[in-house]
């Protein structure tokens, strides 16, 4: 007899699947109080550390000797070469439509041109080959010309920064909010949108490039990772409302009137979380400590304190609290990278790191290597009335 982890009743259906533990998941975790986790370590112990450390404990579950990151830096260098035919397709999908369109695409691409059938290459082949692939498509996109030649020994981050061509960039200070950006998003649990659309369609054994074109398809929704592009816009909006000298009773007085408008206030909230988001907190000292003067800095941390203070009068909202895209927008532009459009690829290019690796776990670890059986959850019937 096992213990009944959670009883589903009919108040449970059409719900998103709130919180039903479906599976086992060995990558992160996420308290509510919290917060986020990746392999039982706190994000404020990790977001600082290097990116591919922080891969190598999301892949292995166990923190590096020097002697492993070596080994593993190299093999991910090695693998991070991609075809040239593989570029020039990129570089010949259509412009038109919001690049997480492109990105999809360049994901099946890969598959087809580079893709080997072992989930577990593949997913090091896509962390591995995964920025250069970006840079491309985003150079390509917005019209920046060629993507200079990769080089992955400069670091993870760091060669993607160096082949993005963004205009008037500050390397360093675009490399580090880069960096930053991309080990916070790697994961966020089994349950996000996209890693349990991923692992659904890898439950049919697609290959992993078909089941994360799918997961970064889920990623795309505003609900989900463009929220972060929507947030920057209403971090300017109310920048270009209000000025960078407003004060924060005239943040509170222009929320109170959104929310009376029935207008919406972005950047807060969490399915999952009840507490500030982790990942929030460590970008908004970065924001504070680098870039106190920014104006979009000083809107958003005034919106942090008015919003939370708003919506935390309503007892029907369960999380007043900023979440990670209340300011990840904002400091991305004051690093010197204003392209709200790109921001749910820079996303993208994160999270599938987790979701890769969450699908070699599901297809090849999980019930002793037999991996789950396809997902099929049961729908009740639930007909027309009869006319
Ligand atoms: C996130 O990063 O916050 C997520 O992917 C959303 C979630 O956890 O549901």
């Amino acid at each position: 007899m096992t213990d009944v982890l959670f009883e589903i009743t009919e108040e449970h259906l059409e719900t998103g699947m709130r919180g039903y533990p479906v599976g086992l998941c060995t990558t992160s975790s996420v308290d509510p109080q919290k917060g986020l986790f990746y392999v039982g370590r706190p994000l404020s112990k990790l977001a600082r550390r290097r990116p591919e450390e922080v891969i190598y404990l999301l892949y292995h579950g166990h923190e590096a000797s020097e002697k492993e990151l070596a080994d593993f830096v190299a093999d991910i260098q090695k693998r991070s070469v991609c075809s040239p035919k593989l570029l020039e397709h990129v570089r010949q999908l259509p412009r038109e439509g919001h690049p997480m369109k492109v990105f999809c695409a360049s994901i099946l691409l890969m598959g087809m041109l580079e893709g080997t059938g072992d989930y577990r290459e593949d997913c090091l082949n896509v962390i591995a080959k995964m920025p250069e692939v970006v840079a491309c498509l985003i150079n390509h996109h917005a019209g920046w010309g060629g993507t200079k030649p990769s080089k992955p020994e400069l670091g993870y981050m760091e060669n993607f920064a160096q082949m993005l061509n963004v205009p008037n960039a500050d390397l360093a200070a675009l490399t580090e909010v880069f960096t930053l950006f991309n080990v916070l998003h790697y994961d966020h649990g089994g349950g996000n949108l996209s890693c349990f659309t991923g692992k659904t369609i890898a439950s049919g054994l697609e290959d992993m490039y078909g089941s994360l074109t799918g997961a970064m398809a889920a990623l795309a929704g505003p609900r989900h990772g463009k929220a972060n592009q929507n947030c920057l816009a209403f971090v300017q909006e109310v920048l270009e409302e209000l000025g960078e000298n407003a004060t924060e009773q005239q943040v509170e007085q222009l929320i109170r009137e959104r929310l009376a408008e029935g207008g919406l206030i972005y950047g807060f909230g969490h399915a999952v979380l009840r507490v500030e988001d982790p990942r929030a907190t460590v970008l908004f000292e970065v924001a504070h400590e680098k870039y106190p003067n920014n104006p979009l800095v000083k809107i958003a941390s005034l919106l942090r304190r008015a919003g939370e203070k708003v919506l935390g009068e309503n007892p029907k909202i369960s999380d007043p609290h900023v979440n990670v895209d209340a300011v990840s927008g904002t400091l991305l532009s004051a690093a010197g990278f204003p392209y709200p459009e790109y921001y749910t690829v820079l996303f993208g290019l994160s999270r599938v790191v987790g979701i890769s690796i969450q699908i070699v776990y599901e297809r090849l670890e999980a019930r002793n290597g037999k991996g789950t059986p396809i997902i099929r959850p049961k729908y009740l019937y639930n007909g027309h009335a009869p006319a």
